[in-house]
């Protein structure tokens, strides 16, 4: 490059790498002796320098270059390599070095101090909540449908409160490969409500289990699942969405010893970056990787934090918003909020900070003492989905309710553990509604309805 030529020649002088240039040191003042494509350049102690525009320019965003614009406010969401990040307008933004709001910066010239005056206005303005929870939640039709299925069949006091549980916001599974032509129904169908779809799709799903096996044919069929619906939600950007990726999966990445789900391990992490870098970049989703569950994965934490790591890594520019846990399954809040803080011990000593969790509280309403997965006996429904539901417990983003209660885990048939006595017998194929269940979960619920 010619400038480098023109530097060695002048100078001579060893090369310094900073933070503000890969091999010349920053300048201490901001005196610009010459401009090039690489940015400005000054002259201290007879060398070049470069200058420290986070510095000496208050106007500088280096996420610019990434894409991103600055944030006004100062409020860390989420930290990477690239620096801090911060949520505003529901859009990803970075945070300036050395953030200081509504103060303008030190070396402030003439021609910035309208600028500065602009920002110090508008970072007063509440920022937009990053926790998509905190908005109105979308009512599911097809779970409408469902429940009005035993609507029809209850009478008295179990049929008005059927009548209630039907309004309850619930997640959208996108389950099968026909899914990703109802996502638009579903965004246009919630407006301006948030909307919880599930990713369920992923190769040799549930590999270690036979409940509910499937999902795409390979990861390239996958990866067209994936971009269909991204593509979709480009064409809906005033919808807010939340992300939920893949239960089950990590689940089985950190304790799946068979040969049929080691075998995939590889592809499953593949698979579940490739659905962050597509996801985690679009400005109205909030994703959330499913982390399985207490019971399952408390005592693993450090390699379930390893294995999320990994997947961040691999995963572009994709972000996350934090970590689902519990899906499907029926533990108590308390047990499983130790295991979230275990995890983001263990998530932050690996450098990812910033975590928030959400809790599937659609089944936890009883705590039976067994610890099946598959239609359990005597369960009830749980606490209703709501926002920062504890402040005991900050971590937590969300009571959600995920896994649609009165969908069969599996059918009795399908797999040993639900033929058990602590599962209830009659089951229909795993996702198909189970009336029987439905109405035991409803006598169970607790609180009641
Ligand atoms: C993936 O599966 C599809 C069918 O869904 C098939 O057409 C394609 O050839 C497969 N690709 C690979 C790489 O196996
Ligand atoms: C998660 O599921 C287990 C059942 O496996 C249940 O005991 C626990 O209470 C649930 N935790 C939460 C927070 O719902
Ligand atoms: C989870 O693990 C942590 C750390 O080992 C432990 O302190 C905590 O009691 C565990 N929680 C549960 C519910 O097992």
């Amino acid at each position: 490059m010619k400038f480098s030529a023109l530097i060695s020649t002048l100078f001579a002088a060893g090369a310094m790498a900073s933070r503000c240039h890969p091999s010349y040191p920053c300048c201490n003042g901001c005196n610009v002796e010459y401009t090039d494509t690489e940015g400005n350049w000054g002259v201290e102690n007879f060398d070049w320098c470069f200058i420290d525009e986070s510095r000496c320019n208050p106007g500088y965003c280096k996420f610019e270059a990434l894409g991103y614009s600055c944030c006004k406010g100062c409020e860390v969401v989420y930290s990477d390599e690239d620096g801090n990040w911060g949520v505003e307008n529901q859009q990803w933004c970075g945070i300036r070095d050395n953030c200081t709001p509504n103060v303008p910066a030190t070396s402030a010239r003439t021609t910035t101090r309208t600028t500065t005056t602009t920002r110090t206005t508008t970072v007063n303005s509440l920022p937009t909540s990053d926790n998509f929870f905190e908005n109105e939640l979308y009512s599911n039709y097809k779970f409408q449908g469902e429940v009005d299925q035993s609507i029809q069949r209850l009478s008295g006091s179990l049929q008005e409160k059927a009548k209630k549980v039907k309004y309850v916001p619930t997640a959208a599974w996108l389950a099968w490969s026909g899914a990703t032509n109802e996502v638009a129904r579903y965004l246009n169908e919630a407006g301006s409500k948030t909307v919880v779809f599930v990713l369920y799709m992923i190769p040799t799903r549930d590999c270690n289990a036979g409940g509910s096996n499937g999902g795409a044919d390979n990861l390239s069929t996958y990866q067209g699942y994936v971009n269909s619906i991204y593509n979709t939600i480009n064409q809906y950007p005033n919808s807010r969405i939340v992300m939920i990726i893949e239960p089950d999966t990590i689940g089985n990445l950190v304790t799946a010893n068979n040969a049929n789900c080691r075998n995939v391990h590889d592809m499953h992490k593949q698979a579940l970056s490739y659905a962050i870098s597509k996801f985690g970049t679009q400005k109205n989703v909030r994703v959330y990787l499913d982390a399985a569950h207490g019971g399952w994965l408390n005592s693993s934490a450090d390699r379930t934090a390893e294995v999320i790591a990994e997947i961040l890594r691999n995963a572009g520019n994709g972000k996350i918003r934090g970590i689902s846990t519990n899906v499907s399954n029926y533990q108590p809040v308390y047990s499983e909020y130790q295991y979230h803080q275990n995890l983001n011990r263990a998530l932050e000593s690996r450098g990812v900070r910033g975590m928030k969790f959400i809790v599937d509280t659609s089944r936890n309403g009883r705590n039976p003492s067994s610890a099946t997965w598959c239609n359990l006996k005597g369960a009830g429904l749980g606490a209703r989905p709501q926002a920062n539901p504890d402040p005991n417990m900050p971590l937590l983003d969300a009571y959600v309710w995920i896994k649609t209660p009165g969908e069969s885990d599996s059918a009795s048939s399908a797999d040993p553990v639900c033929r058990n006595s602590d599962s209830l017998q009659g089951a229909p194929a795993a996702g198909s509604w189970f009336h029987d269940y439905f109405v035991m979960l409803l006598e169970n619920a607790n609180p009641p309805f």
